[in-house]
């Protein structure tokens, strides 16, 4: 395949010389001589373990060129790539201006050198670029240039995910191949293009390809800060937190797993919520900073208002909870976020009937029983253990409990709204029409 890689800066050089050492014919394209030049000599432009000597080979092989002329690059292309800057401006938008102009240089060369035999050509973004860009810049420039005789574009999203210092390394073993397109050529190109990793190419919603990245490094960084706070608690103590992370990460099970990733509801319970204010108790206590912990319960009151503001901004003051309890198969109501869901919207006047497959008042007990006490006194009026008594007559439906009667009952009488609050309900429940997920 010809390709043209626009930007060679560390993701762009790296990328044209693991590609024209996997047999491509590659053109890496940069507006700096500074870049361009060190390549054409054979030189890698960055400082990056084992890139000079793959870019010395590809340039004598004649797999590796580079201009300042995007001409040369496009002629007969099937692909461009394109790994310009994006940089953070002042207010901390991402500014889209060099991936603007890359996608004008693309469009603009294109109209004066020789398509590829197949007339189609890939435009791929693997710049880190917020959800709707290529949508709405690379699209949008794409229609601004003048139609070119022979050449066909598609548009894509393929994140990178290399790291600077071992860059080549995790080319050649990325942790996924993500292509967001809707335009099944580009899926095929990149598919051929990327063969020679072995991983399988994921192509996905162009928003969703967009996100992962973003997704990523938010987590990374979130992790480095997490770490980083509990060394700089748990030290009052005289614990040595990098022991505690050592035992730390041996939990596959639900600290470095997929566990607690899912989109959906608050957390509650006995235990996080009143751990999580110890924490930070400490914390208060030795006058230290946990700026991330702290965060987590005010991101958590807000997930709960979000539920709520959705309810108040539709129509009807008749609403079914299904599932009361924090979490699937206990009746443990402390803390729970539906508990706190069901009191604001009784308080704001709101009509609640709720149905949960376990929760029984008259078996509540001590804490829980207080609990309830506190926060629903008015329980037993409200609580059924029919769920199709619950959705009588509602207007939205709050669901977390995904017990096949919950499920029956809202399919065989679904309100004109259900809310899905735990994220599993199902290809049924959510092909009602009405339905809304609460984290996408
Ligand atoms: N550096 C990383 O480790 C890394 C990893 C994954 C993703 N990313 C993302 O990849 C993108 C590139 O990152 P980088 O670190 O390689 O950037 P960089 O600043 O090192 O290189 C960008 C290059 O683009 C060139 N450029 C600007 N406008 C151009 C145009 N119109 N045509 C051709 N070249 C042009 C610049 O001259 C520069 O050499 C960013 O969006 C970044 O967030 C970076």
């Amino acid at each position: 395949m010809k390709v043209a890689v626009f930007g060679l800066g560390y993701v762009g050089s790296v990328t044209a010389a693991c590609l024209a050492a996997n047999g491509h014919d590659v053109w890496g394209v940069d507006v700096d001589t500074a870049k361009v030049d060190p390549i054409t000599q054979g030189h890698s432009p960055v400082v990056e373990p084992g890139l000079d000597e793959l870019v010395a080979a590809g340039v004598a092989a004649g797999k590796l060129h580079a201009t300042t002329d995007p001409r040369l690059a496009l002629d007969r292309a099937d692909v461009s790539l394109i790994c310009v800057g994006t940089p953070s401006t002042a207010s901390g938008s991402t500014d889209l201006t060099y991936i603007r102009r890359a996608v004008r240089d693309i469009a603009e060369a294109a109209g004066v050198v020789v398509p590829p035999d197949s007339g189609f050509h890939s435009i791929v973004v693997r710049s880190t670029v917020p959800p709707g860009t290529v949508d709405g810049v690379v699209e949008h420039v794409l229609a601004e240039v003048p139609a070119t005789d022979g050449f066909t574009f598609g548009t894509a999203m393929c994140p990178e995910f290399l790291r600077e210092g071992s860059g080549l390394a995790d080319f050649y073993d990325p942790p996924f191949v993500v292509v967001g397109t809707r335009n099944a050529k580009v899926g095929t190109a990149l598919t051929d293009l990327f063969g020679f990793l072995g991983t399988e190419v994921q192509v996905v919603d162009v928003r969703t390809a967009e996100a992962l990245k973003y997704a990523c490094n938010a987590f990374h960084a979130t992790k480095v800060s997490f770490a980083n706070e509990m060394g700089r608690i748990f030290r009052y103590y005289g614990v040595d937190s990098r022991e505690v992370m050592r035992l730390f990460v041996q939990d596959t099970s639900l600290n470095i797993s997929p566990y607690y990733l899912r989109p959906g509801f608050a957390f509650g319970g006995s235990c996080l919520p009143k751990d999580l204010r110890s924490v930070l108790h400490l914390a208060r206590v030795n006058n230290t900073d946990l700026p991330l912990l702290a965060g987590t319960l005010a991101t958590n009151e807000l997930t709960v208002r979000d539920v709520v503001d959705r309810v108040v901004a539709g129509p009807g003051r008749e609403v079914a909870l299904l599932g009361l309890s924090f979490k699937h198969a206990t009746d443990d109501l402390r803390e729970s976020p539906s508990v706190e869901l069901a009191e604001r919207l009784i308080g704001k006047g709101y009509h609640l009937r709720i149905y949960d497959a376990i929760v029984n008042p008259s078996r509540l007990v001590g804490a829980n029983l207080r609990h309830v006490k506190s926060k629903l006194p008015h329980l037993q009026r409200v609580l059924t253990d029919d769920p199709a008594e619950a959705l009588r007559g509602a207007d939205v439906a709050l669901v977390s409990a995904t017990d096949t009667a919950a499920i029956g009952a809202l399919l065989g009488n679904p309100p004109a709204r259900t809310i899905d609050l735990s994220g599993r309900l199902g290809a049924n429940v959510e092909a009602l029409p009405g339905y809304e997920g609460v984290g996408w």
